[in-house]
C-alpha cells in the first residue's frame, strides 16, 4: 500500500516511519512521497535524506481550503497514492481531501483522545492537571481529531513536567506507535465498524 506522508514541522515521525520502513518494519506499507505545507519544515531535509520524494504544497499560496486540498490532491497523483498519514501535519483537512482517501487517511495525535483535540495538546493536558496523557492513532473524519481510534498508548505526567517534557514522553511512544498502525493498515489488519475499529494482530 503506497502512503504519503503529510508533515509541518519537525518531522519526528516521519523519521520513525522512514527507519521503520528501511528496517523493513512497515511492509507491506510503503512510503512514495512526503508532503510538506511549509517549505522550510526541517522534515523535509528528513525526507531527502531518506531518498524520498517531496513536494511543498504551501497553503499560504492558497485562498482558501479547496484550492489547497486541490493543489495537495493534484501534487500527489504521480505518486499514485492510495493512503495518507498525518504526522504532525498542522492544517486541518476538510471534506474535499478526506473524501478523496475514504478510511485511508490517519493520523497521530499527543493525547489520549477524546480528551485535549486540537492545538497544544501536552500543554491542555499540563495545565488540567491529569496523572496520565498518551498518544492516539485515529482515522481522520470530517472533524478535528474526532475520528475512529485505532490504538492508544499511556504515557504519565510526572509533576514536574511542563508541555515540552510531556510532549517529548509522548513522542517517543508516537515513534512507536505510528509505524506499528501504518503497518497494520497496509496489511489489512484493521477495520471500522460504525464507529469502533478493530485490529487483528495475529495472522
Ligand atoms: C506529534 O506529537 C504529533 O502528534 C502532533 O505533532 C507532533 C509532530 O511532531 N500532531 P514531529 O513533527 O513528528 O516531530
Amino acid at each position: 500500500m503506497r502512503f504519503a506522508v503529510l508533515v509541518s514541522g519537525r518531522g519526528s515521525n516521519l523519521q520513525a516511519l522512514l527507519d521503520a520502513e528501511a528496517r523493513g518494519l512497515i511492509a507491506p506499507a510503503e512510503i512514495a512521497v512526503v508532503l510538506s505545507n511549509r517549505p522550510k519544515a526541517p522534515a523535509i531535509a528528513r525526507a531527502q535524506h531518506a531518498d524520498k520524494p517531496v513536494v511543498v504544497v504551501n497553503h499560504r499560496r492558497h485562498d482558501d481550503r479547496d484550492s489547497f486540498e486541490t493543489a495537495m490532491l493534484i501534487a500527489l497523483e504521480p505518486y499514485r497514492v492510495e493512503a495518507i498519514v498525518l504526522a504532525g501535519f498542522m492544517r486541518i483537512l476538510g471534506e474535499h481531501f478526506v473524501s478523496a482517501f475514504p478510511d485511508r487517511i490517519i493520523n497521530t495525535h499527543p493525547s489520549l483522545l477524546p480528551a485535549f483535540p486540537g492545538l497544544n495538546a501536552p500543554a491542555q493536558a499540563v495545565e488540567h492537571g491529569v496523572k496520565v496523557s498518551g498518544c492516539t492513532v485515529h482515522f481522520v473524519d470530517f472533524g478535528v481529531d474526532t475520528g475512529p481510534i485505532i490504538a492508544q498508548v499511556a504515557v504519565p505526567v510526572k509533576d514536574d513536567d511542563d508541555a515540552a517534557a510531556l510532549h517529548e514522553r509522548i513522542r517517543a511512544r508516537e515513534h512507536e506507535l505510528l509505524p506499528e498502525v501504518t503497518r497494520l493498515m497496509a496489511a489489512g489488519r484493521i477495520a471500522i465498524r460504525d464507529r469502533r475499529v478493530h485490529v487483528t494482530t495475529s495472522a
